[in-house]
């Protein structure tokens, strides 16, 4: 496929979207081409998901592997049955309750859905955003439109249109920039074809409010390595590798005390190696760090797991840009957005974690 020679960029108010703005962008993508644009969880990249030529685009312009799954985004219930088949009745219940929101559905494949955007699973994963921007979008296009995170494959997931660009320029039409995401995370991917739903990937809507409907809800993470020939993994999305910044990372686990005192050691033993350290810590830490010289990412308030979230991949990718050769940071209590914070930097450090007690 010839590269695009450029991307651009509209501006669009992410509370009243210009409705002009949306129906050209709502025109390029029944005319198969693609547009990122905000969720309340990261930036998507989209496509029309009946269109496999387009959908094909995506995978070339992520540099995604075929056997990894897409979400395909709706604006209205009644696009559900379009795009998938056999609803259960947990289904229509958790639609009623969580939708628009940050919860996506995996449930059997309707056969006009294309099975490239399933990796040729038999599945579908399903979700309705809740952001006005792709509200009305989907509604203009009215096509489901699918959408991984907007990220070069494996890098964190975008949460401003910078973002999108730095990864996507000149791979994408139109990039759709309507600010900064509110939730800054992943939605929570449910599967709901085997015999008890499964949380297949933490995210925005805690565990804890699933667990409200579905007291059966499970979650054990599962990572798996990249296999190529996979037609897909066998826990899709599970790929260890994700998520990860262009330099190294590392990720402590311990006790508040010790977390702090083996950063503040790896920190300088790292700065008289000659290297430039960043620190991915909660807004307490910081006046610790700053005094050492070492560049501080504040995520937020130590209690605030909903701002730590919204920062996560953004401050990631703002000491990538600092040009820090080392990120220090360390993991998070396993409830509630902690869950899907934890996954990210376990995933962004392919598995690997420092205990200091
Ligand atoms: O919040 C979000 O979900 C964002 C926004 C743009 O909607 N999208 C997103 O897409 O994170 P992506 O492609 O980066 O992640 C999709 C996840 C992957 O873990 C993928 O393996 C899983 O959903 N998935 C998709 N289809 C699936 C299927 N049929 N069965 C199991 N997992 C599936
Ligand atoms: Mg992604």
């Amino acid at each position: 496929m010839v590269e695009l020679q450029s991307t651009r960029v509209i501006r669009v108010d992410p509370i009243a979207p210009d409705a002009a703005a949306l129906e050209e962008a709502a025109d390029l993508l029944i005319a198969g081409k693609l547009v990122a644009f905000p969720t309340e969880t990261v930036y998507g990249l989209g496509a029309n998901a009946l269109d496999h030529e387009a959908v094909a685009r995506i995978f070339q312009a992520k540099g995604r592997p075929a056997s990894d799954p897409l979400i395909v985004h709706i604006f209205s219930l009644s696009q559900l049955e379009e795009v998938a088949t056999a609803i259960p009745a947990i289904a229509w219940q958790l639609a009623q309750h969580f939708w628009p929101g940050p919860l996506t559905l995996v449930l059997p494949r309707q056969a006009v859905i294309p099975a490239n955007v399933s990796a040729g699973l038999a599945t579908v994963a399903v979700r309705m955003p809740n952001h006005p921007i792709p509200h009305l979008l989907l509604k203009l296009a009215n096509y489901p439109v699918a959408a991984p995170s907007a990220n070069r494959f494996a890098r964190p997931s975008p949460t401003t249109a910078q973002h999108v660009l730095d990864d996507l320029d000149g791979k994408v039409d139109l990039i759709l920039d309507g600010g900064p995401t509110p939730i800054g995370v992943e939605s929570t991917v449910l599967d709901l074809t085997g015999a008890v739903p499964t949380i297949l990937r933490p995210g925005g809507l805690p565990i804890e409010a699933l667990q409200a409907l579905v007291p059966t809800v499970t979650y054990s993470p599962r990572y798996a390595n990249l296999d190529e020939t996979a037609i897909a993994t066998p826990s899709p999305g599970m790929l260890l590798k994700h998520y990860s910044p262009s330099v190294e990372l590392r990720l402590l686990r311990g006790s508040a005390e010790n977390v702090l005192a083996k950063m503040t050691a790896q920190a300088v033993a790292a700065q008289q190696a000659g290297k430039k350290v960043g620190v991915m810590v909660e807004d307490e830490w910081r006046g610790h760090f700053t005094p050492l010289g070492v560049t501080v990412a504040p995520l937020g308030a130590v209690d605030d797991l909903a701002q730590i979230a919204q920062m996560l991949f953004a401050q990631m990718r703002a000491l990538e840009r600092a040009g820090v050769d080392l990120i220090l940071t360390h993991t998070f209590e396993q409830s509630g957005l902690g869950l899907a914070l934890q996954d990210r930097l376990f995933r962004a450090t392919e598995g690997k974690v420092i205990e200091v007690g």
